[in-house]
């Protein structure tokens, strides 16, 4: 077993979603002092957005790449290579305009790619990467959820379902911008969302 903590805030210290990335990671830790665990920071080391050399590499014939094409997708082949490794994955998401950061978006560009995250196969695309788990938890200023105005959560339901990533739970930390009161409250009722995540993740993961 192993566990992919992807957080995706440029704030540091003041982030929301960094503390509650990390308040999931340090309960599970304690349930299983052994699990490694694959840390990957888009906040502070955004991954590039791709480009046309990466496009030309991503569908070229594996046999057809040229050591320039392989560069291209270096940083694809490693960020891929942490989804396959883990089994758990926990990320930290703000919302930003509705949606995703951009750094966020990047990440998911570069993942999302034929052969290695998904096929088409004679049913159409398939993803590859099942038996996954994942945790998305989300800070917002507002309050959106199921809402036509969350671009976030069925954005990424559809992204992570093309992947094969169909598991997905999401702990949203609201009204995060709306007082004091308000923001205390979202982070608690957060906090006991993540104790029972790791509760229910612990009796029903193989480990
Ligand atoms: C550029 C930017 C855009 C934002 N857009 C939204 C938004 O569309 N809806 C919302 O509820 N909050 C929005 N917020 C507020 C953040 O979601 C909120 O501050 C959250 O706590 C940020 O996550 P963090 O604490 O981990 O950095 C935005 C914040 C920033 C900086």
């Amino acid at each position: 077993m192993k566990l992919l903590h992807l957080d995706s805030s440029p704030r540091g210290e003041r982030s929301i979603s960094r503390s509650l990335t990390q308040q999931f990671v340090t309960l599970w830790k304690q349930m299983h002092p052994d699990v490694p665990v694959i840390y990957r920071d888009l906040g502070r080391y955004p991954v590039p957005v791709i480009d046309e050399a990466w496009i030309t590499a991503a569908f070229c014939p594996p046999a057809q790449l040229t050591p320039a094409l392989e560069s291209a997708l270096m940083i694809s082949d490693e960020l891929i290579a942490e989804l396959l490794a883990a089994n758990l994955y926990i990320f930290g998401i703000p919302m930003y305009n509705y949606s995703v950061p951009a750094s966020f978006k990047a990440y998911i560009d570069q993942i999302v790619r034929v052969r290695r995250t998904f096929v088409v196969g004679a049913n159409g695309y398939e993803g590859l990467l099942n038996d996954k788990k994942a945790l998305v938890i989300t800070t917002r200023g507002g309050s959106y959820a199921g809402e036509p105005l969350d671009f976030q959560e069925p954005y990424l339901r559809a992204v992570f379902d093309f992947i094969g990533v169909a598991d997905v739970t999401f702990i949203h930390a609201e009204n995060l911008a709306m007082g004091v009161d308000e923001r205390k409250r979202a982070i608690a009722t957060a906090h006991e969302a993540i104790q029972q995540v790791v509760e229910t993740w612990q009796s029903t993961t193989c480990i």
